[in-house]
């Protein structure tokens, strides 16, 4: 009898097609968000999952799915999955790095540009019919070329933000991360690592692109904001919780930075109502990573690794993006 495997929400049908020719495959085609107890039922009988990075995987899901061998994410982060949980289960995780690296960091450059030269805002007011004459300070904002650039986590993402900024826009750019760089990639990158005292101080643009854990659990809140410049925006696309967003809105309503730029929120779909009050903020639903082909590209890297981890296909027991391969020498 073939694997059964589970597809937690609508994806591209070629994807699907392809867990077919292996599997027998129940996919969520109507894109319905269900609740935990819903997805733990559909589980039942599965051998493995596909999920975004919107599924919460905790001990109690893996507690009720005895059966489950591979949970494959078409996400890059993976902070809703308890990965030592699933470990210590057998059970093998796969995220999806590199394929969207480029894409997410295109979106994070656009997004500081937009905030910090106010496109957001002066679309609003076009649209509202209330431009009636040029003025020589109409949405008039900061300079990108020649500024300097903070980079908060300097990962895979984090890096092709700092190559844009030093190589395209001439920018000086200062980055803090746990781990250090190497001093080659320090001076290809142009990047200098600084506390993250200083990141916060001296940064006109600061973008955070950290992971999403306990330790980095409102690493921007009140304090932080207080440090920079009030010239300063802050661009997040790493995940909802990295910054306080309660903290964020007020420090946007007291003009304590100039702007921000959101992709994610904690909590999303949902927004601080905060958030939605205050005009120099630009706002978009999680969507860094959405060029068609980047979501083509991470869909069938989930698939590829699907497959691979339940012992079909040419890569058969190899996923190529698997974070606990350690769990297939237990097999
Ligand atoms: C990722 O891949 O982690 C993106 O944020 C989409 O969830």
């Amino acid at each position: 009898m073939r694997p059964k495997v589970l597809v937690a929400r609508a994806v591209f049908a070629d994807a699907v097609e392809r867990l077919r020719e292996h599997f027998e495959v129940e996919s969520n085609d109507a894109d319905e968000i269900w609740h935990q107890a819903e997805l733990i039922r559909r589980l039942q009988g599965k051998a493995g999952l596909f999920i975004t990075g919107t599924q919460l995987i905790d001990a109690d899901l893996l507690a009720s799915c005895p059966l489950l061998r591979a949970i494959c994410s078409m996400a890059v982060g993976y902070n809703n999955v308890d990965l030592p949980a699933c470990t210590a289960r057998g059970v093998l995780v796969s995220n999806a790095p590199d394929v969207l690296t480029e894409t997410t960091a295109d979106f994070g450059f656009a997004l500081m540009m937009a905030t910090a030269r106010r496109i957001s805002e002066g679309e609003r007011f076009l649209r509202s019919g209330r431009w009636v004459k040029w003025s020589y300070d109409l949405f008039a904002g900061a300079d990108i070329h020649g500024a300097t650039l903070g980079v908060f986590g300097m990962g895979r993402i984090g890096q092709a933000i700092a190559r844009r900024g030093a190589l395209g826009f001439g920018m000086r750019v200062l980055y803090h991360n746990r781990s250090r760089l190497s001093p080659d990639i320090e001076s290809t990158l142009g990047a200098t690592h600084v506390t993250k005292q200083q990141l916060l101080r001296d940064s006109d643009h600061l973008v955070i692109v950290v992971p999403y854990s306990p330790a980095s659990h409102h690493a921007i809140g009140a304090p932080e904001l207080a440090l920079m410049k009030p010239t300063a925006t802050l661009t997040n696309i790493a995940r909802g919780g990295v910054v306080d967003d309660a903290a964020l809105a007020q420090a946007l309503r007291d003009k304590r930075i100039a702007a921000a730029g959101l992709d994610v929120f904690e909590g999303e779909p949902a927004v601080h109502p905060g958030l939605l009050e205050v005009p120099n903020v630009v706002l978009t639903p999680h969507i860094a990573s959405a060029s068609i082909p980047t979501r083509r590209a991470m869909a069938h890297l989930a698939v590829d690794n699907l497959i691979a981890a339940l012992g079909a296909g040419p890569s058969a027991g190899r996923p190529p993006t698997a974070l606990n391969p350690e769990v297939l020498a237990q097999r």
